[in-house]
């Protein structure tokens, strides 16, 4: 049994998640983590929703509430629309947390005492008419790098380097165009550059591993080249405030917000381990360099997690140039895995609030299955490449494949034992026949299971859908409809008890995608109680603080095993319930409407 964390990347807390969100690390995430539960380790899966930074800050303003209010309210809704999807987090927190401050000053403060974190005078934005900061994010010019028009003070999203807005090429301001007057200020930078080398024998390490995507570990050994010390602090009044004499108190120094936003992963897991009773249990997970580490995230996060997260690890740790030695934590695991995801689109656009168009999580989920919506992502999600949603395809795939195919057959195996036998019925002796899909079905377990151990969902949920269809086209070879008759009896029990099976084992191959639908499924074959478990909202009070928030956790001990779990004769089996939902094909022409609507 290995411990695994399965770290799923923060959102920020600026709004309620859209489609593309939940496709490139949510639904991917969960299912990883259930599958590794059911395999038998012992999965920590934490996140939180993001809340510091500019962006929020500037939203707060523009609707005339505190910061502070407006992850408030935001949280609270992400919260329940990622537990709604299923996403089975033994703990989704937030960064404003009173753990999380401390939790990410003992960061800094020892990577700081380690001589990682040096202070520079450096050049900030202010509005000449304003006289305010200027967040990075709002000034916009040409990258660099690449000559993209568009880069932003913090990051071009056309080549995905981080940049300083210094470094932008005719800045202007993003809120009135004006070109920013730039002041000397204060700030402490992360020293990458004495990290490198140690950056770089991780990353070398990784790379033998052979198991990153080629994508993520050729871009994350790529940046090194050029790797330069990075603000890890910041010119606004919204964040952990920097904890070191002189600067504790300056109400207009924070710490950046990817600086603490990463440091999310450690401190979700203490906080989870302190609400617990066992407040040191985090350390199995971070600690035992046998345990193991995945990070699910979208490609633009990529950086944060392959190069700033392990620079502040393994500075914290004094493993860089200068030396040093770990803080009150101890020697923390390195990710052993970044698995990031490509871009989702919507009808060939990318997705874009501000401009309508998208399609919001707790919209589909008031209209569709969350397993409907599961689906599609597992199916056709952006895991290697760029994939696009349409309405079209999410129609089809939903009837055909999980109506007409999964549905189906669920449907029909449940209803032919209900109405024959009224339970499970007990085997006679097998024609070959039956042995062949018997074992076809069970070799599913290693072929799937290793599919979805490498975070290939696509390609598992293809395979186990591939076996859905050997079963029904047994059922079409062996006609038991047609079996009439007492002479006949004995061959129709055999087969529905090898159906029953085969439809059991695909439950339990699909349950990771599909957790609502696999216990309505179970108990179409006449089980009872969950069969995968499902995580839940708790509102709790702040361990330090007490102010309160909710938290998504759950218990998922009961998490059913992988593998093959026989059948039993006489189970009693009622008449069954359709598991899915088909969708009427008007619903295309729909919510195409409601799209124009909403956009442009
Ligand atoms: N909030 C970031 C985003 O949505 C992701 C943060 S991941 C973390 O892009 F690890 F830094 F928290
Ligand atoms: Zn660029």
């Amino acid at each position: 049994m290995t411990k695994v964390l399965a770290a799923v990347a923060w959102p920020y807390a600026n709004g309620p998640r859209h489609l593309g969100h939940v496709a490139g690390f949510g639904v991917p995430a969960d299912v990883f983590s259930r599958y590794v539960r059911m395999a038998g380790h012992d999965v920590l899966m934490v996140s939180g929703s993001d809340e510091h930074g500019t962006p929020i800050l500037v939203l707060a303003d523009k609707e005339g509430v505190s910061a502070r209010e407006l992850v408030d309210v935001n949280h609270a809704i992400i919260a329940h629309e990622l537990a709604d999807l299923g996403c089975s987090y033994d703990l989704y927190t937030r960064t404003t947390t009173a753990n999380h401050y401390a939790v990410s000053q003992e960061l800094f403060h020892q990577v700081w005492a380690n001589g990682y974190m040096v202070e520079r005078t450096t050049r900030g934005a202010v509005s000449p008419s304003t006289g305010r900061t200027l967040p990075d994010r709002y000034i916009e010019g040409t990258c660099p790098i690449c000559g993209y028009g568009e880069a932003r003070g913090d990051q071009c999203d056309n080549c995905g380097n981080q940049l300083e807005p210094t470094d932008l090429i005719d800045p202007r301001s993003k809120i009135n165009g004006e070109t920013p007057d730039f002041i000397e200020t204060q700030h402490f930078f992360l020293d990458l550059p004495a990290l490198a080398d140690a950056l770089r024998a991780y990353l070398d390490g990784r790379e033998a591993s052979g198991t990153w995507r080629p994508n993520v570990i050729k871009f994350s050994l790529n940046i090194l080249d050029d790797i330069k010390a990075r603000a890890m602090t910041r010119d606004i009044d919204w964040g952990i405030p920097v904890p070191l004499d002189g600067w504790r108190d300056l109400p207009t120094k924070k710490l950046y917000v990817w600086f603490d936003a990463v440091i999310g992963y450690l401190s979700a897991s203490i906080e989870w381990a302190r609400r617990t009773g066992d407040s040191e249990r985090w350390r199995e997970w971070w600690n035992d360099p046998d345990a193991l580490s995945y990070y699910f995230m979208g490609k633009d996060n990529i950086t944060f997690h392959s190069q700033i997260w392990p620079a502040e690890l393994l500075g914290y740790m004094g493993k860089g140039d200068k030396g040093g030695e770990p803080g009150i934590y101890g020697e923390l695991n390195l990710p052993t895995e970044v698995v990031s995801s490509e871009f989702l689109t919507m009808e060939s656009k990318q997705f874009s609030s501000s401009r309508g168009h998208v399609i919001y999580v707790r919209d589909m989920l008031t209209r569709y299955q969350p397993d409907a919506l599961r689906y599609f992502i597992c199916a056709a999600g952006p895991e290697t490449s760029d994939s696009d949603f349409t309405w079209r395809e999410f129609v089809q795939r939903t009837n055909s494949e999980l109506v007409a195919g999964w549905g189906n057959l669920v449907q029909r195996s449940a209803t032919m034992i209900h109405k024959n036998f009224g339970e499970i019925p007990p085997r006679g002796a097998l024609e070959p026949e039956d042995q062949e899909i018997l074992d076809v079905v069970a070799s599913g377990f290693d072929v799937v299971g290793n599919l979805l151990a490498r975070q290939r969902l696509r390609h598992a949920t293809a395979e186990a859908m591939r076996l859905v269809g050997e079963v029904n086209a047994y059922v079409s070879r062996t006609e038991p409809f047609k079996l009439k008759g007492a002479e006949q009896r004995g061959r129709l029990a055999t087969i529905l008890h090898v159906l029953a099976q085969c439809v059991a084992d695909c439950n339990t191959m699909l349950a990771p995608m599909l957790p609502h639908s696999s216990t309505a499924v179970h108990h179409a074959l006449g089980g009872s109680g969950i069969f995968m478990p499902l995580p839940r909202v708790d509102e709790v009070s702040d361990l330090d603080s007490g102010h309160p928030y909710p938290v998504i956790t759950g218990d998922y001990t009961d998490t059913p095993s992988w593998g093959r779990r026989a059948v039993i004769a006489g189970t009693p089996v009622a008449k069954p319930i359709p598991v899915f939902v088909k969708l009427d094909v008007g619903v295309i022409d729909e919510e195409l409407a409601r799209l124009e609507g909403s956009g442009r």
